[in-house]
């Protein structure tokens, strides 16, 4: 796929980026172009709700106009047939074969996403008499970047699945669908925020998603402000900056370690109160009760504790910014929730560090912080669209100097993207 650097993302998917999937499809499935459909699973980003959703708080989340394009034909035999744009080989098994979560993290490649979706599906009782052939291909170098491809490739191949066995499941039933994939299938302890995002946003809108009660609402940016809209678009554009460090999540301990220390306090302030059998979440502690007793926790857990009761306050505060238009103030608790994920969740490692700390310094930006768990990918920030692509000039010239060596590898078009708002994953059938 082709991104543009430092200027405004064209529409997304693009005819060509639609095009070339449904050639590969057509060329691996002996069919016509005009019988491929193709799902388009944008990538997300989260301003503020950072790592809150596994212990049931509130947050927030966009889409932005890259993802993962899946083009597909059903294959009546139950035939799985996949390439990908970015990997090597071919995979291939059939959708009635039973599958087995993965044991080993070490394990995890490109194909376990398909097979964890069959998992998924198989798991939940539904039954898969048909296969899909297809071709899968996200943004070169935006994978295991912290913008949640890998729920957009997991909801993509959902989505093909689902068209393919005539299955009908509304949003909110996929992404339970998707987090058993992470969860069981794969063994990361996420929440719920990567697949509301991606199944759920509308573009022009922040969606919230209350992963306690499980339910979305919208809140419209600044209706009423009409001098943030330029030429009928947005005033602002997201700017995203990447570390140079990637790895793909579930591989990693870290994500886990800390989703345990959050039930680890829970659990401790829940037992102030006698109330050691509730779920120990952080969203079932009162906060008169966090406030009263936090002091008891040990330090590394009432760290996780003001993070999550800080970050809670954030959200609530962005949503009223959000609907004002009043982008400085949202700015302002971006860059708050960036701090409080480095200072008490600790999730940042250095060059992460660094990168959040010049996006706050470049011209135009409002806020910043690390764009999905923290632990490697990149950094967001909103920035005034006027200022868009001198803010990335100025990242890119700043970081290359911190991080020469990161930097080298990091093809020069994507080390700093600017992006807009996308709406939710959807299937784009022949002819559309
Ligand atoms: C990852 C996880 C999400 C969420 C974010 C941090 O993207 O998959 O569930 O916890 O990190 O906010």
């Amino acid at each position: 796929m082709v991104v543009s650097e430092g200027k405004t993302a064209p529409a997304w998917p693009t005819n060509e980026e639609l095009d070339a999937v449904r050639k590969k499809v057509a060329l691996m499935s002996q069919k016509s172009t005009g019988e491929v459909n193709v799902v388009a699973c944008p990538y997300r980003i989260c301003p503020l709700g950072a790592h809150i959703d596994h212990q049931g708080g509130v947050v927030t989340a966009m889409t932005i106009k890259y993802g993962i394009l899946l083009g597909f034909v059903p294959s009546e035999s139950g035939q799985i047939l996949l390439q990908s744009g970015q990997f090597e080989g071919e995979l291939k098994f059939n959708s009635k074969d039973s599958q087995k979560p993965i044991e080993n993290p070490e394990d995890i490649n490109w194909e376990s996403y398909t097979r964890g979706a069959v998992y998924a599906l198989q798991t939940s009782g539904y039954d898969l008499q048909k296969g899909i052939i297809g071709f899968v291909s996200g943004v070169e170098g935006l994978d295991s970047s912290g913008l949640s491809s890998s729920a957009a490739v997991g909801i993509a191949y959902l989505l093909a699945l689902e068209y393919a066995n005539n299955i009908i499941i509304p949003p909110l039933d996929n992404i339970y669908l998707d987090k058993l994939i992470e969860n069981s299938y794969l063994g990361l302890e996420n929440g719920i925020l990567d697949q509301s995002a991606i199944l759920l946003s509308r573009s022009g809108y922040l969606t919230f998603m209350d992963c306690k009660t499980k339910e979305p609402f919208y809140t419209r940016f600044a209706e009423q402000n009409k001098s943030l809209h330029i030429n009928g678009e947005f005033g602002f554009k997201i700017l995203l900056a990447f570390s140079g460090i990637r790895h793909n999540l579930p591989k990693k301990r870290g994500y886990n370690t800390r989703v345990a220390e959050c039930k680890a306090a829970a659990h401790a302030l829940l037992s102030v109160k006698g109330y050691e059998n509730s779920e120990a979440l952080l969203c079932n502690v009162d906060p008169s009760t966090y406030e009263a007793h936090k002091g008891k926790l040990d330090e590394n857990l009432a760290k996780r504790a003001e993070h999550y009761f800080s970050e809670t306050k954030r959200v609530a505060k962005g949503r009223d910014a959000w609907a004002r238009g009043n982008l400085e103030d949202f700015g302002q608790l971006i860059s708050e929730s960036g701090r409080s994920s480095i200072d008490k969740y600790e999730c940042g490692g250095k060059e992460m560090i660094q990168l959040y700390e010049i996006l706050l310094k470049a011209p135009g930006v409002y806020g910043a912080r690390f764009s999905g768990a923290g632990f490697r990918g990149c950094c967001l920030a909103f920035v005034a669209a006027d200022h868009a692509d001198e803010a990335a000039e100025f990242v890119r010239t700043e970081y290359e100097k911190e991080q020469p060596e990161l930097v080298s590898h990091i093809p020069h078009d994507k080390r700093v993207l600017v992006c807009e708002p996308d709406g939710s994953a959807r299937i784009i059938f022949p002819g559309i």
